[in-house]
């Protein structure tokens, strides 16, 4: 076989995903394989759509993505698709070509729209992997079930959402594309940032975080760059900035969506350019700074209506992150209520204290507004409030004490009630969800929980579309 192995040949030991790039002009997308990061993807160019199935004759198994572009001769596009689509039916097509780029996997198309190929593939072809993982391109069920981790590094939950994050940085351990992480206060989006960079090749490098919102606006150049002695009035000595002190490691820009509008523009074009000038300085610095960002605004609201740009929005999110609220992954509160309870003692070198039925309960049922924040934060306070050693429910802080009066069992669902209403499938829906949550996907206990049958459960799971869930 005449396919060329770009990149990888010596390095056998460890199986990466293979990208299959197939096309016959040998500039083009050739030049693409050999950017294509060998950490993580074993790249295979061919030249034609017949070598191209052959290779996916052979190695079917361990090819996740395949580039094509389709304008290229050979058998005609809708033939090679047929094709790898019977080979391959768990590989993602990337095409690219006078009406792409989309993306073509289990016999659908969608619509794929992110930074120009050769500015970013890795970034690209990391996110097509995610959201393989994360069932949002559908996959072919192979019957086999993913396991579940209660923890990844300081991370701790067990919900299905923060295992698709284990599995996202797992994904990202070898690269240094720039990742937005959006989600509201308290949910981890710092831990988070922390993690990809230790499991990152810059792990040795230091890990800075800025906190864009904290900063007074006239001064926030200085923090990200640095400034020149006698820059500005109060400038009296020479300063680096937050790029220099990060260089070679992770630079981690929380709420980003507070940046000024000017910084915004100065920033993207640090990014683009990979080069930055102190304020008041006419030196140019190169930076090699890996960017993380995090915001708890949505942000993509705020590029619509003209408060943060959409180009800098762009180039910050390739690897999209979303954090969610606690309230939405309930099968983590017990794993944190042990978590901070045993390690806050330890801490505090106070004995573990004895929660009655009904407060763990209250504790567990709790909505938590400000997230795992909110809950470590009140572990605390109970830890220093009780010397006794016991805990009831009126130890317990009003605001959850108050909700585990109001039937907790219903809170959940209709706390989010929209202003304008919603129907009763809608809740049905969001009340299986949850409880499958809560069972860790266990279907008999979840019909058992809800109290219908569970010819019910599975008859509405195909009704909702959610047969896979
Ligand atoms: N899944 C988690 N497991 C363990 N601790 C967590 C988790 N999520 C958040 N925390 C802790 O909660 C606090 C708030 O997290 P942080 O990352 O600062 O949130 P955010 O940046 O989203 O506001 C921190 O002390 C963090 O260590
Ligand atoms: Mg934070």
């Amino acid at each position: 076989m005449s396919s060329l192995a770009v990149k990888n040949t010596r390095d056998t030991g460890n199986i990466k995903p293979v990208v299959l790039i197939v096309d016959d002009e040998y500039s083009v997308l050739r030049a693409l394989a050999r950017l294509i990061s060998p950490q993580e993807f074993t790249a295979v160019w061919v030249p034609d759509e017949q070598q191209g199935l052959a290779a996916l004759q052979d190695q079917a198994g361990r090819i996740r993505i395949i580039i094509i572009d389709l304008k290229s001769s050979g058998m005609g596009g809708g033939g090679f698709l047929q094709h790898a689509r019977h080979l391959a039916p768990h590989a993602a097509v990337l095409i690219t070509g006078p009406l792409g780029p989309f993306l073509y996997q289990g016999g659908n198309f969608y619509e794929f729209s992110g930074p120009n190929l050769k500015q970013d593939i890795n970034g690209i072809l990391l996110s097509i992997a995610q959201k393989m993982d994360n069932g949002l391109i559908s996959r072919k069920k192979t019957g086999r079930k993913t396991e579940r981790k209660d923890r990844f590094g300081a991370i701790i939950g067990r919900s299905e959402s923060i295992n698709a994050i284990y599995r996202l940085i797992d994904h990202l351990q070898g690269s240094s594309s720039t990742v937005l992480i959006q989600g509201e206060s308290g949910t981890g989006k710092e831990l988070i940032a922390q993690t990809i960079h230790q499991t990152s090749p810059r792990q040795h490098r230091s890990f800075v975080a800025i906190n864009c919102g904290a900063i007074p606006a006239n001064l926030m150049e200085s923090e990200l760059f640095g400034h020149e002695r006698g820059a500005f009035t109060s400038a009296v000595t020479q300063r680096i900035g937050k790029f220099e002190i990060a260089a070679g490691g992770t630079l981690f820009l929380d709420e980003i969506g507070e940046l000024d509008r000017d910084l915004q523009v100065k920033l993207l074009r640090v990014l683009q350019e990979k080069e930055f000038q102190r304020v008041g300085g006419n030196n140019t610095y190169k930076t090699d700074v890996r960017i993380i960002a995090a915001t708890s605004q949505d942000l993509s609201q705020a590029v619509q209506n003209g408060h943060f740009r959409d180009d800098l929005f762009y180039r910050l999110n390739v690897i999209p992150v979303h954090a969610p609220p606690l309230r939405e992954r309930r099968a983590d509160i017990p794993l944190l209520l042990d978590h901070f309870f045993n390690n806050t003692a330890g801490e505090m070198g106070r004995c573990l204290p004895v929660l009655s039925e009904e407060a763990l309960n209250a504790l567990k049922n709790y909505r938590y507004p400000g997230n795992v924040r909110e809950l470590a934060n009140i572990v605390e306070r109970l830890l220093t409030m009780c010397p006794e050693g016991k805990i009831s429910v009126k130890d317990l802080p009003q605001e959850v004490r108050e909700q585990a009066a109001v039937a907790p069992q219903t809170a959940n669902v209709l706390n989010d009630l929209p202003d304008g209403g919603t129907c009763l499938s809608e809740v049905e829906k969001e009340l299986i969800l949850k409880t499958l949550e809560l069972t860790s996907g266990n279907k008999a206990a979840a019909a058992r929980m809800i109290g219908i049958t569970r010819r019910r459960l599975y008859l509405r799971l195909s009704q909702y579309g959610l047969a896979t869930a």
